[in-house]
């Protein structure tokens, strides 16, 4: 091995260091920042010693360099303006295009190890999986991202005889693979495969809907981690495989926990069905029920004289970027003596932990934010619970069998003794349920825009309560 071949290895070494490490600071709010920084860290490391070894190898052309120049800018310029000009709402759909570009580029890397046949299986194996796992990801991703971005329609779209169709796209996958595993069919075989694969990522995604996509971006991005690992393995390049390993497992791990949170299995989420996102089906709140409407003067006095409050964030927070006025009110509250704390359902929002990076730019303390058991333990000592912009994640429907949010675990708002709940109006969640706690005769619903409202609140709370 050469003096610059050891180099590069323990550079490898280091950056897949740093990965580990990384993906440890993240499993905390405080330290999640420092553990991305770790991160990139390791994969400028990994990507400089790459290409040191590809300058040492001679084994590149000067068109393949400027195809690389080309390409890292292009890649890099659309990175830098897509992750900083998109608003927080947008932020699933970006994260399922770059998943899809993960996916699809990990294909890709595997295709010139299957096309010569003098590769041996342990190369042309992992090349062939790759590329089935990473057309699966880029199709099923950007299917997943246009239902997240209202192109692709939000519902399940079912049809008579598809789970046979999705069958037999997996048979015919299969065959190609193994025909081009075993080095016949070149070309045609690999286009087969990786036609198949596509067609099935997007019958995959297609039949799942609403209340189901956040596990489904979780499984995707799993996906596109085993797929790099795959690549490094046909590739023999061994920061890949750490890599694509660490986004697999950790990708495998979230997706297990999303599923937990909604109640739902992976294999059902998976044949689909679920999840309406447009307001269909479910039972609606008691027939003839009153809605309590409250003024902000009435909820300032509530709150003003309240021991403790517990603020339920929801989507409708992130939509109205209402988070510093939030924060602004419960800094009032906690100055005349209040505790506020922050009940964080995992699926709030519209991507995981939404609700935390939201409440984390506010600056509000990571001591006051409660997940979901300790949230419900503190619900029945609350003196008011204080929904803002939640929906499904608070409805009592969930506790109840046959409709699209049966056995999600919910946050227990209704056992607060009091509670406000600030949106614009009665309408539905993601899962397109009436809920039933806005009919509850404890609940007071304050009609606002998110922003609006809490900003009127804390004006209210000062002049009302001082
Ligand atoms: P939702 O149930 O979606 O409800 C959000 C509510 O916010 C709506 O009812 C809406 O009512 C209100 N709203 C919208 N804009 C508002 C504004 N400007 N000001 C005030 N309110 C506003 O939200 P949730 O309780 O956070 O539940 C999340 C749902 O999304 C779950 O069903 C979950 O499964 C699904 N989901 C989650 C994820 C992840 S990973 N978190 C990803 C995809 C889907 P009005 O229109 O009446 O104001």
């Amino acid at each position: 091995m050469s003096a610059v071949e050891t180099v590069v290895r323990l550079a490898y070494l280091a950056a897949a260091t740093c990965f580990v490490l990384g993906l440890h600071l993240m499993n905390a709010p405080a330290t999640a920042r420092r553990g991305n920084h770790l991160s990139i860290a390791g994969m400028t490391v990994a990507v400089a010693a790459t290409l040191v070894l590809l300058a040492d190898s001679g084994g590149t052309t000067p068109t393949g360099w400027t195809v690389l120049a080309a390409g890292a800018a292009v890649g890099t310029v659309a990175g830098l303006w897509g992750a900083r000009s998109v608003p927080m709402t947008a932020m699933p759909q970006l994260v399922s295009l770059f998943n899809a570009v993960g996916g699809g580029a990990a294909a890709l890397v595997a295709v010139p190890e299957l096309l010569p046949p003098a590769e041996a299986a342990s190369v042309r194996v992992p090349a062939a999986l790759d590329v089935a796992i990473g057309a699966v990801t880029f199709a099923g991703s950007l299917v997943a991202a246009g239902k997240l971005a209202g192109v692709v329609p939000g519902r399940p779209v079912v049809f008579p005889g598809a789970r046979l169709a999705g069958g037999a796209l997996a048979v015919a996958a299969a065959v190609a693979g193994g025909v081009l595993i075993y080095g016949y069919g070149g070309g045609a075989a690999l286009a087969v495969l990786a036609g198949t694969a596509l067609v099935f990522g997007v019958a995959l995604v297609l039949p799942i809907g609403g209340a189901d996509m956040p596990v489904v971006i979780s499984l995707l991005n799993a996906c596109t981690g085993t797929a790099v690992a795959m690549a490094g393995l046909a590739t023999g390049n061994s920061v890949l495989v750490v890599a694509g390993a660490l986004v697999g497992a950790s990708g495998a791990i979230l997706t297990g926990l999303m599923a937990a949170a909604m109640n739902r299995s992976l294999g059902a989420i998976l044949l689909g069905g679920y999840g309406t996102g447009d307001g269909t089906g479910g039972p609606a709140g008691p027939a003839g029920a009153a809605v309590r409407a409250v003024s902000a003067d009435d909820v300032a006095i509530q709150l003003g004289y309240a021991r403790r409050v517990v603020v339920v964030p929801g989507y409708g927070l992130a939509a109205a970027q209402a988070q510093y006025a939030l924060h602004e009110l419960a800094s009032v509250l906690a100055a005349r003596g209040t505790e506020v704390t922050y009940a964080i359902h995992p699926v709030a929002g519209r991507m995981p932990g939404h609700m935390n990076v939201l409440l984390a730019e506010a600056n509000v303390p990571y001591p006051d934010m409660r997940e979901l058991d300790a949230a419900n333990a503190e619900l029945p000592l609350a003196d008011v619970a204080l929904v803002v912009g939640a929906n499904d994640v608070t409805n009592p429907a969930a506790r109840r069998p046959g409709n699209a949010i049966s056995g999600m675990p919910i946050l227990d708002v209704d056992r607060a003794a009091a509670v406000i709940v600030l949106k614009r109006s009665m309408g539905h969640g993601y899962a397109g349920l009436d809920n039933e706690l806005y009919t509850d005769p404890k609940t007071g619903m304050l009609f606002a825009d998110a922003r609006a409202g809490l900003t009127a609140l804390t004006a209210a709370v000062k002049t009302l309560v001082g």
